[in-house]
């Protein structure tokens, strides 16, 4: 059989992308750079060795320790990029995709950018053939998106706007809006009007009274299918003999409200 860790999209290469670990706490984010070397506080390593070799690999330094290279997934870019403000949780952003609905194709409003970690994972659903339309107010956090944007390579399938989203959107007939600023209420007559029938607005709130503000708010849009939830993460400790939750936990991050937009036929 023939052994998929070889397929070609597989293979380190000149300039691929690599998160390099050596232990739970010590972890990076680097490219391969034919006649360079990685170093670390444990050594170094020519990526020479690794350029042709796939993802998975295990390589050991000039000081003998081990390092794991793999290739970096979405949540791995997003430990690890400039932020300028608090970022999306994974459980979050990935209750936001199931509930949005989106998939390839999608066109969604969002907002704010800020770090621009949900852009990046909604864009990455939406291409090739959609596309993600972000809303930011303070200029350094549309730069530091800007450039986590182009780290990811997903600039094709997002458009950031250095913009007030209270001022209201510019695009029309999307499928989807998420909101993540500090007072959604204001833009809920915006996302009403972007979105088409049947499209899902999708909100991250961290308090209960904004909770209460959210809701009471889609209910004068007559918005339906309005539900409001909240995810509890608990990571474990992985040691043998004593498996368990960790004792530190992320121990709240916000609610979510989702609702669809509904047509009340051609008098509305
Ligand atoms: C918590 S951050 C969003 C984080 C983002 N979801 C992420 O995963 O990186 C909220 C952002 O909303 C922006 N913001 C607040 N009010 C805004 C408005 N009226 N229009 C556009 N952006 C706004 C803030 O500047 C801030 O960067």
């Amino acid at each position: 059989m023939k052994d998929s860790s070889f397929a070609e999209d597989n293979i380190i290469v000149e300039g691929s992308d690599l998160f390099i670990v050596l232990d739970q706490r010590k972890k990076w984010l680097t490219k391969a750079v034919s006649g360079k070397q990685f170093h670390c506080h444990k050594g170094f390593i020519d990526y020479d060795e690794i350029i042709g070799k796939p993802y998975g690999l295990r390589v050991t330094t000039n000081k003998s320790a081990t390092l794991s290279i793999y290739k970096p997934l979405p949540s791995d870019y997003l430990a690890k990029l400039p932020h300028s403000s608090q970022i999306i949780y994974s459980k979050d952003a990935g209750m936001i995709l199931m509930n949005t609905g989106v998939v390839p194709g999608s066109k969604v409003i969002e907002t704010g950018t800020g770090s621009g970690a949900l852009t990046s994972i909604l864009a990455n659903y939406v291409r090739n053939t959609g596309h993600v339309f972000t809303y930011e107010i303070r200029e350094e956090a549309f730069n530091t998106a800007t450039k986590n944007i182009e780290r990811l390579g997903l600039e094709s399938y997002v458009t950031i706007k250095n913009q007030d989203a209270s001022l209201g959107f510019d695009e029309t007939d999307v499928d989807a809006v998420v909101l993540d600023l500090g007072d959604p209420c204001e833009v809920i007559s915006h996302a009403y009007t972007s979105l088409k029938y049947s499209g899902i607005i999708a909100v991250f709130l961290p308090t209960y009274n904004q909770v209460e503000k959210v809701y009471t708010k889609l209910r004068e849009f007559h918005f339906g299918e309005i539900k409001a939830l909240e995810l509890i993460e608990r990571e474990m400790q992985l040691k043998v003999n004593a498996i368990r939750p960790n004792t530190r936990m992320i121990g709240h991050t916000g609610f979510l409200i989702f609702a669809r937009k509904l047509y009340y036929g051609e008098e509305e």
